[in-house]
């Protein structure tokens, strides 16, 4: 066992499989730049808070924040999400509305290691700041799903539900509050503690022992006002003019305290009930006031790339692609055709590869065999005298082509019609 692993909860992410994260994250640019979003790169650590404006019954600011005090004394934290430091950098720059903005990278949260939950993962993420139009939510929430579709997974369910307007979402955290203390009783110890914080995180609770108790606690819906009721109706007509299948689930609250109306999440069919959301979000219209910006409302979500790259695994699509080279250059000279022939190969878009230290014929040919590249270039000093290079085909499929020896001035044209 070495000295030093990984610390809990974080992997390094090797090749292929990082090749796959990348090729992630290049599909979901593709899709939000298509439709007008574009990349914003925020710092990995901001001021502490930034984040606790989240919210102080929110289990991210509460429990897992990786803070410390840097050396000039500033209480700082590793983000654990992107819209707070999205809303921050809105505040700051103050660019034009609506302003559309995609994002990834590292997040960061002290949580219990399991499979499809660490302390250091991966988000995707959309932002718009600055409109209030409910098919904003149905844009973003179409895109989300057209990227499930894209990466090929099938068994993703949509859940919507709304917050209401901030008094609704008020008057109903007290309704739920007097029912459930009515049945106190009957809840499991963790959530009595959870209600003296915030009622509504009460609906999360996946124990079994709370499961009767939430079925039948008051619903949202019976606490919207004309609007709220109204923009909540106008998100479903444009989800359902887009053919997009949804169910409105009334107990999704999300993990998180800034929502007002929208809620949403995308669930995979393959992972545990408590890892199953690929990825949610919803309206924050208060965000960027509470971080001493104007009133502007804002609406969002994000998609965690390790969990659904083990849903494309559960559900086999997706898979990385190959970072094998195309070439592999053996020279049995002393290595100096190799540089040359490697740097002129990758110069004309070719990628390639070679040995070092002047191995044996036999052992640079094995490591031709290892590097999966679909030809090996050969020189030894025959060829080396003739200006002429041997290129063979290594592939078990291509073997039954014979190698060829071809004067070294025709080897890329004669590769890049091989490869094509
Ligand atoms: P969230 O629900 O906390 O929302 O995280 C979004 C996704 O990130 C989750 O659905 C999950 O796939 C992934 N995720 C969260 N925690 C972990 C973890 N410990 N390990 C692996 N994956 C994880 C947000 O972060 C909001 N900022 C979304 C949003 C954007 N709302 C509005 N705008």
């Amino acid at each position: 066992m070495p000295e030093f692993q990984t610390s809990p909860g974080m992997r390094d992410i090797l090749a292929p499989e990082s090749a796959r994260w990348r090729a992630f994250v290049e599909l979901f640019a593709g899709v939000a730049e298509s439709a007008g979003y574009r990349q914003i790169m925020s710092p990995l650590l901001e001021d502490l808070g930034v984040f606790q404006r989240i919210g102080d019954a929110t289990d991210i600011v509460t429990k897992e924040m990786y803070d410390f005090v840097d050396k000039g004394g500033r209480h700082v934290a590793l983000r654990p999400e992107l819209t707070a430091s999205i809303c921050r950098a809105y505040v700051q720059h103050r660019p034009a509305t609506p302003w559309k903005v995609w994002s990834a990278g590292s997040q960061f949260r002290y949580e219990r290691p399991q499979r499809g939950r660490y302390r250091q993962f991966d988000q995707v993420d959309i932002e718009v700041l600055g409109s209030n139009d409910p098919f904003v939510d149905v844009e973003i929430i179409a895109l989300g799903w057209e990227f499930f579709r894209a990466l090929g997974l099938r068994q993703v369910t949509l859940l919507v539900n709304s917050l209401g307007e901030p008094e609704d979402r008020a008057r109903y955290v007290e309704a739920l509050r007097v029912y459930f203390e009515a049945n106190l009783g009957s809840l499991s110890p963790e959530s009595a503690t959870t209600l003296q914080k915030n009622a509504l995180r009460v609906l999360d609770s996946k124990r079994p022992e709370d499961a009767a108790l939430i079925a039948s606690a008051p619903r949202i819906a019976d606490f919207y006002s004309a609007e709220a009721a109204a923009f909540f109706e106008s998100v479903q007509s444009g989800l359902t003019a887009l053919g997009i299948p949804f169910r409105v689930d009334s107990s999704l609250v999300r993990g998180l305290d800034y929502y007002r109306h929208t809620t949403f999440e995308f669930q995979g069919g393959t992972l545990g009930s408590a890892q199953n959301a690929l990825g949610g979000g919803g309206r924050y219209d208060g965000l960027v006031e509470a971080l001493g910006g104007p009133a502007t409302p804002g609406v969002g979500f994000a998609l965690g790339l390790d969990r659904t790259l083990l849903a494309c695994d559960d559900e086999g699509v997706f898979a990385a692609p190959s970072v094998d080279v195309d070439v592999f250059v053996v020279d049995t000279t002393g290595g100096l055709e190799a540089l040359r022939i490697t740097a002129e190969l990758r110069a004309a878009g070719i990628s390639s590869d070679r040995s070092f230290e002047q191995r044996s014929m036999k052992s640079q040919m094995k490591a031709a065999d290892r590097s999966g590249a679909k030809f090996g270039v050969i020189i030894g000093t025959d060829e080396l005298d003739a200006s002429a290079v041997v290129v063979r085909p290594l592939r078990a499929d291509d073997r039954s082509g014979t190698q060829s020896t071809i004067p070294r001035t025709d080897l890329i044209s004669y590769l890049k019609k091989a490869l094509s």
